[in-house]
């Protein structure tokens, strides 16, 4: 064993623990056997050509108030021959169809089988060959292909006849597993028909030498440093939480873990056992969209919709013990369908375990010499997904205090650009002689459908005056909050502005805290900015969640993705724009906040060969919901030199 290797990293290990197939609750992930059925049931109901393709098997929430109707599934059938997508909703009990309904002029989120596809064609082109062969290339399986979506320009290429994904290209010239991003085919662009695998356009640039770094990050050609010992986490008792099936508790928590193939992973009807009240804080949260804009005038193209273009949650990571996730670990599979109609299984798609937080609480009496520590810890929830050449790790954190903390750890390799050695550019930084890392963003969008008690919930926002100096506030000191109620959808949209403090609270105001508050949670932002886009760009009409930081809307189970349903393609406008249009109240109903978080990438060397973790996220603080400390009644440890109480 190495000095580096932490822990056993074998998926039987007698600490972990699975969830598999267990499926029974409405709101459970589906289990491979369920998907089976639902394609099973799709052949029957849907017309299958030579070319359909199965997109997405994912559990039906049931709609609120309408739990009791039992497990259903949602079945996305694409018919590349008609451009329409079939959706069908499976009753799991009956296994039969529910519903079947076509949707035409949409298109679907992109697949691996068509990038396989579209990839295997291109290699054989013999214009691309003759592209390659300009830049010294002869095999073109050294070649990787990678896909952007098309968007939509209004360009007169952007035939929306036609399925389309422009591409980009990399080279592995030492071996296959080699480092592709530090190789890009500069100059070299392709627009592809993704049903005809037909090069529509092939941009042959004069071409730039590759850059003459390799981008190595193995360990087997690295020199590694020796001085890490190892670091065990013992849980000897088994961890705090209890798992049935999907449902978690945990601390007073209870919730159940969800998933589903577009967003990856869901937390549902999250509680507080509050001194013996079970009391409802989130119905439901995701992260339900996110994009990711470069701002390079020539890669206009390029901000991919990680999730409603390319469906994350299909490209879940199975997560390994001692390595994503340490300690006492519980593992839940999922399941999703792969484009021939087969159920693939990921097994160990999500973690749940729990880490030491640091310090909860202290206290030092200074007079009377008593000391009060009480150590902190968090139930953490998580995926992992690869989207080409990014990770991203989508985290929840549960805590003794009561919060509910979201973070998405960023990594994997920085999009790339050769330049001649010695050129910059204005949109990029170089990361690596000859190797330029595009400016770009990460914008998510958080949708938190709030139930503090039950409902009804209102949005308030709060802001922080200086009080004028005057006979009121002589010493120019003072200075108080003031807070206001969002009655409509207009109101709502609002963006961070810390000039004043501004945060926004989501209340109950028909349940009063011991001080008479309404009680409420608040929505602390973390690391975030604007979009850099202009206002009139491609990207802020089919992205529009990026032009506000908040947005409230009233629950509606159709409003799921703050970019509309099909985005592939779409000219815009869909989503969130269009919903809040009607100006709908939202004072004292059931309430879905909708928070938008940019994470500015200015790339550096640093983010070469391979990406540290950038972390961005926000914290849902109870505010008022408790009438003291939560934490007050978690008890000092016994540490090997005392008490945390002495
Ligand atoms: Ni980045």
């Amino acid at each position: 064993m190495s000095r580096n290797e932490i822990a056993p990293t074998s998926p039987v290990d007698p600490d972990s623990s699975r969830s598999a197939d267990v499926a029974t609750h409405p709101l459970d992930p589906l289990s491979a056997a369920e998907v089976e059925v639902c394609v099973e049931v799709a052949r029957e109901a849907v017309e299958i050509g030579p070319r359909t393709r199965f997109v997405l098997a994912s559990t039906l929430e049931p709609v609120r108030g309408e739990e009791d109707g039992g497990r259903r599934a949602e079945l996305l059938v694409h018919q590349p021959e008609r451009r329409s997508v079939v959706r069908v909703i499976v009753d799991l009990e009956r296994g039969e169809a529910a519903e079947v309904e076509t949707i035409e002029g949409v298109e679907p989120a992109l697949g691996l089988d068509e990038v396989e596809r579209f990839e295997v064609a291109m290699r054989a082109d013999p214009r691309f060959q003759a592209a390659l062969k300009r830049r010294g290339i002869d095999d073109p399986a050294t070649v990787d292909i990678d896909p952007v979506p098309v968007g939509y320009y209004g360009l007169p290429e952007e035939d929306v006849e036609r399925r389309l994904v422009r591409v980009l290209a990399y080279e592995r010239p030492t071996d296959l597993a080699s480092n592709a991003y530090a190789h890009p085919l500069e100059g070299l662009f392709g627009l592809v028909d993704l049903n005809t695998c037909e090069i529509i356009q092939l941009e042959d640039r004069d071409p730039v030498p590759l850059p003459p770094g390799d981008g190595e990050y193995r360990p087997e050609n690295l020199q590694l440093r020796e001085d890490v010992r190892p670091i065990h986490i013992h849980q000897p008792e088994g961890p705090s939480f209890e798992v049935d099936g999907y449902r978690v508790r945990w601390q007073n928590w209870d919730l159940r873990v969800g998933f589903n193939s577009r967003e990856g992973l869901v937390l549902h009807d999250v509680s507080y056992n509050d001194g013996g009240e079970e009391r409802s804080v989130l119905r439901r949260a995701s992260i339900a969209e996110m994009v990711v804009p470069y701002g390079d005038p020539d890669r206009f193209y390029q901000s991919p919709l990680d999730i409603g273009e390319l469906n994350v949650g299909t490209m879940t990571n199975s997560l390994t013990l001692g390595c994503d996730c340490l300690g006492a670990i519980h593992y839940f599979d999922v399941a999703t369908v792969a484009a021939d109609g087969g159920a693939v299984t990921i097994p160990q798609a999500i973690c749940l375990h729990e880490e030491d937080d640091g310090i909860l609480w202290k206290h030092s009496d200074f007079r009377t010499g008593t000391i009060d520590v009480r150590r902190g810890r968090r139930l953490v929830i998580s995926n992992i997904v690869t989207v080409g050449n990014y990770e991203y790790g989508f985290f929840w954190y549960l805590q003794q205090d009561g919060m509910i903390a979201c973070e998405i750890k960023a990594t994997g390799i920085v999009a790339t650009q050769a330049l001649e050695v010695g050129e910059e550019t204005e949109y990029g930084k170089l990361v690596a002689p000859g190797l330029n890392g595009i400016h770009h963003q990460h914008v998510f969008c958080a949708r938190l459908d709030f139930d503090l008690d039950g409902g009804p919930n209102s949005v308030t926002e709060t802001r922080t005056e200086t009080t004028p100096k005057g006979a009121d506030n002589p010493h120019g000191n003072a200075w108080k909050t003031v807070t206001r109620t969002f009655t409509s959808e207009s109101e709502a949209i609002r963006d961070l502005d810390i000039s004043e403090a501004r945060s926004w609270t989501v209340v109950n105001p028909e349940r009063r805290n011991a001080v008479g508050q309404p009680v409420g949670y608040r929505l602390l932002p973390g690391d975030n900015t604007v979009p850099f886009a202009t206002p009139d760009s491609s990207l802020r009409s089919r992205a529009a969640f990026v032009n506000h930081h908040l947005w409230v809307t009233p629950y509606d189970p159709a409003e799921r993705y703050p970019a509309g349903e099909f985005p592939y393609q779409h000219r815009g406008g869909d989503g969130l724009p269009s919903w809040t249009a009607a100006d709908r109240p939202i004072e004292g109903t059931d309430v879905v906040v909708w928070y938008t978080m940019n994470h500015h990438h200015v790339p550096r060397p640093e983010d070469w060969p391979v990406m540290p973790v950038a972390k961005i996220g926000f914290m849902l603080k109870p505010w008022g919901f408790f009438d003291r400390n939560p934490g007050l009644d978690v008890p000092p440890t016994a540490s090997g030199e005392g008490s945390c109480h002495a």
